[in-house]
């Protein structure tokens, strides 16, 4: 099979590396040369566990291959994904424009059928206008070939990205057309060989489904996190609470956690795009906009702690900061609490020494432009951040941060306050030790 992929960005590269493993041959198309000369290299321009193995075994394998070039990567191409960014305008909408410039592209270029696939996240109706563009530059051109356009929304999760493409959940896969459903089912079905999870539905549901599934993970997490503020105020262990809830098949374990507030490119541009789908059909989306305040405000919630801990006064007081990516597993740090709580800290005279396993040249080039970068620190290693700390704060859950030797911590430490924003630890255990701890949902 010979597939194209429009853009190289986290989506578009784990769908182009993933695709090969089955024996496909693709090319990938990004417009920036400098990221597709290093692709060819085999260098990543994202940290996603597995990736890069893949990507390296199916460039020596002659399976794929990354150009500049839409044009020469889409003639005889089977299947073209379009994977480009839809990122999110000042209002909340959802800024289609790069969808709708590879559909008139592509309306151009195509040289024969072709099944026309829209995996970046788009708000209901976009997969009609790709349509419209592409058939009308078709109609223009006298093409006599034919083009269907399918939706097909991406489930994969920031550091198990490879493992939810190669063993998916489920494929949702939206056209009326059977020629297309047909098309996508032979292409998904080495994907599927354990059990058959392909949905097939109409295109404006598939487009639907991707919002209302980011949203309904975004609602269970701001529900979670408004509980945990209850029980902090009624001397209830919010853990217990969760196992408990967990524990009912109907509601299930997932997603349940509450902590710093959810970050990261999907839940909360995607909610935002919801509640704006919404207000474009004059509806007041209520729970959604309530999922959505309840998330910034939880971001709050740690510097709240630090602040209360210390009476307001935090000048000068040293904080190192555990985790910066707005979870385990990536180097993303995009709308990730660790970066709100920093600008917090810093504006308030405080000084922070960070550290994250893989997110830190990120994170240090996101305050490289902020007056007072010079106040933010990061170091090597999870134990010097801590060196003469006033405080410990736990942003992120990796691994590494789940088992520390406390007590050589309390010997470093200048302070005794822990806040563990993903409740990682054991509040008894830490007390007996001679720390002051604070979790989500299980103290005040
Ligand atoms: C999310 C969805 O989970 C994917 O299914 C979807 O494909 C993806 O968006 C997308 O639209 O591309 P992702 O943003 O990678 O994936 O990360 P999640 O694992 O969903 O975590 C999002 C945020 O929620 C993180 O900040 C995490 O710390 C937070 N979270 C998650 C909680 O606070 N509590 C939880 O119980 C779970």
């Amino acid at each position: 099979m010979k597939i194209a992929v429009i853009g190289a960005g986290y989506v578009g590269l784990v769908t182009a590396a993933c695709l090969t493993e089955m024996g496909n041959r693709v090319v990938c198309v990004d417009a920036a040369a400098q990221k597709v000369a290093a692709l060819k290299r085999g260098e990543m321009p994202i940290y996603e566990p597995g990736l890069e193995d893949i990507v390296v075994s199916a460039l020596n394998a002659g399976l794929l291959d990354f150009t500049t070039s839409l044009e020469s990567a889409v003639a005889s191409a089977d299947y073209v994904f379009i994977a480009v960014g839809t990122p999110m305008q000042d209002d909340g909408r959802c800024d289609t424009s790069a969808v709708l410039s590879v559909a008139r592209a592509l309306g151009q270029s195509l040289t024969d059928d072709a099944i026309v696939i829209t995996k970046s996240t788009v708000p209901v109706g976009t997969g009609d206008q790709v349509e419209s563009i592409i058939q009308e530059r078709l109609r223009l051109r006298n093409a006599a070939f034919k083009v269907d356009v399918v939706s097909n929304p991406e489930f994969l999760k920031e550091g198990a990205a490879v493992a939810d493409f190669m063993t998916p959940d489920r494929i949702i896969v939206g056209s009326d057309s059977q020629h297309a459903r047909e098309m996508m089912g032979v292409l998904y079905a080495p994907y599927l060989r354990r059990n058959d999870r392909i949905l097939y539905m109409g295109r404006r549901e598939a487009e639907m489904t991707k919002y209302a599934s980011n949203a309904m993970l975004a609602a269970r997490i701001s529900f979670m996190n408004e509980i945990a503020e209850l029980c902090e105020h009624c001397d209830v262990d919010v853990e217990d609470v969760r196992l408990g809830m967990g524990a009912d098949k109907r509601i299930g374990n997932a997603f349940l956690f509450p902590g710093a507030g959810y970050g990261g490119s999907c839940l909360p541009k995607d909610v935002r795009a919801l509640i704006a789908t919404g207000e474009d059909r004059a509806l007041d989306m209520c729970i959604l906009k309530s999922v959505d305040e309840r998330n910034q405000a939880q971001k709050r919630v740690m510097f709240d702690k630090l602040y209360r801990y210390f009476d307001g006064q935090l000048e000068g007081k040293a904080i190192a900061v555990w985790g910066l990516a707005f979870k385990p597993g990536t180097d993303d740090i995009r709308e990730a609490p660790a970066l709100n709580l920093i600008e917090k800290l810093v504006e308030a005279g405080a000084r922070i020494v960070a550290y994250d396993p893989v997110a830190m040249a990120n994170t240090r080039r996101y305050f490289a432009k902020f007056p007072y970068a010079a106040r933010v620190r990061f170091v090597d290693e999870p134990n010097a951040a801590v060196v003469g700390a006033d405080a410990l704060v736990v942003v992120t859950e990796w691994k590494r941060f789940r088992q520390p030797d406390f007590r050589s911590l309390k010997l470093a430490m200048r302070g005794r306050l822990i806040v563990d924003g993903r409740n990682l630890y054991h509040s008894g255990h830490l007390s007996r030790i001679g720390f002051d701890y604070r979790g989500v949902g299980r103290d005040n």
